[in-house]
């Protein structure tokens, strides 16, 4: 046997194995790292006083309402910014929540003077009456401090969600949060919120009444504002500071709000039949690309009307259940 065989073969198993091996460590310490930032005060009583009083005041987070009163209108709401072209994906959004909640209203919060688009054609004529457009500004600055440049829209948007329900209640969903069934089982409750990876609040799905006392706290959270980490204020720290103190005040569904991370049943798994049980799925679908490159034989485009129809990956059963107008009649 020659040596020249047993090198080679040693190399065309060691590059791959070498080049996995760093990306798991690579993965790994980042997640590490990240967890490691994260710095949480300690209880502070002058931040829960500011809910004493509040028509709220030992409400049952477990059963809800006694007499099973719905006190969350049944009214969606998302944010569009700066754009008004509107994705294949998200109107696949828009069309779920109208769908399969059954909404009074939809509300697009927005600071955009027009929308355009075959999608917003869609949207506008199967919505009809239901869509309410609501002229917003994107704010600049919270409690006095600056958002950072990076993460302006997300950190905006995080705050403008908070303060939306504050002053209409509802159901605020992000522009890719896919409703699967009806969320009426939660609009008993003052509030409910899913858990996402950390496990921190998971801000994607968020049904409220609008007094509720956590969103009262969380907005006054951010008085204690960081501007370099993209999810801090938004779901470590009220979970850090308020719900570790007080899980009371919020109905909390750990799982099936599908605010975790499920990128990888979405996207890479030939089936996943499972995505029929949860309320809500947030698609994540900004890290789809990649993940194809990384994980599936295949490289896919952006996902739009036309190459959803041959999508093999479960979230194409979930898109076009919703919106295959370009597909093929079958
Ligand atoms: C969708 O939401 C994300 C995150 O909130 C935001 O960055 C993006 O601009 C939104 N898309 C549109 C078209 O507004
Ligand atoms: C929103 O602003 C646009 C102009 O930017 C205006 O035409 C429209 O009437 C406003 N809509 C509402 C509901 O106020
Ligand atoms: C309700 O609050 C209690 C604390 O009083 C907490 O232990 C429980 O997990 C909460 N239930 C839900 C569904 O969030």
């Amino acid at each position: 046997m020659s040596t020249l065989i047993i090198r080679r073969r040693l190399i065309s198993w060691a590059c791959p194995s070498i080049i996995i091996i760093i990306l798991l460590v690579f993965l790994l310490t980042r997640k590490h790292i990240s967890q490691q930032e994260v710095h949480f005060r300690p209880y502070d009583p002058q931040l829960f006083d500011k809910i004493k009083g509040s028509i709220f005041e030992g409400f049952d987070n477990e059963t809800g309402t006694k007499d099973g009163t719905l006190i969350v209108p049944n009214h969606v709401h998302f944010l569009f910014f700066n754009s008004g072209r509107i994705s294949y994906v998200h109107a696949v959004c828009v069309l779920a929540a109208f769908k399969n909640q059954r909404p009074e209203k939809i509300f697009f919060h927005t600071n955009v003077k027009e929308f355009t688009g075959v999608h917003w054609l869609k949207i506008k004529n199967t919505l009809g009456s239901v869509l309410e457009i609501r002229n917003i500004t994107l704010p600049n600055e919270i409690f006095g401090q600056k958002f950072s440049k990076n993460y302006h829209l997300w950190h905006a948007g995080d705050v403008t969600r908070i303060r939306i329900l504050m002053k209409h209640g509802g159901i605020f969903l992000d522009n890719d949060s896919y409703i699967v069934r009806g969320l009426d089982v939660f609009r008993k409750y003052e509030m409910t919120v899913g858990i996402t990876d950390g496990p921190y609040l998971g801000t994607q799905v968020l049904i409220a009444n609008k007094d509720a006392r956590f969103l009262k706290l969380w907005l006054e959270s951010y008085r204690d504002y960081n501007p370099d980490s993209w999810y801090y204020n938004a779901g470590q720290k009220p979970m850090g500071e308020i719900l570790i103190y007080k899980p009371e005040l919020v109905h909390a569904e750990e799982t099936l709000l599908g605010v975790h991370t499920l990128s990888e049943r979405l996207y890479i798994w030939d089936r996943w039949e499972n995505w029929r049980t949860y309320y809500s799925v947030h698609l994540i679908v900004r890290h789809r690309n990649y993940m194809d490159t990384m994980w599936n034989n295949f490289w896919w485009p952006e996902l739009d009307e036309t190459n959803i129809c041959d999508y093999p990956k479960p979230f194409g059963v979930m898109a076009r259940e919703i919106y295959s107008d370009f597909c093929p009649k079958k």
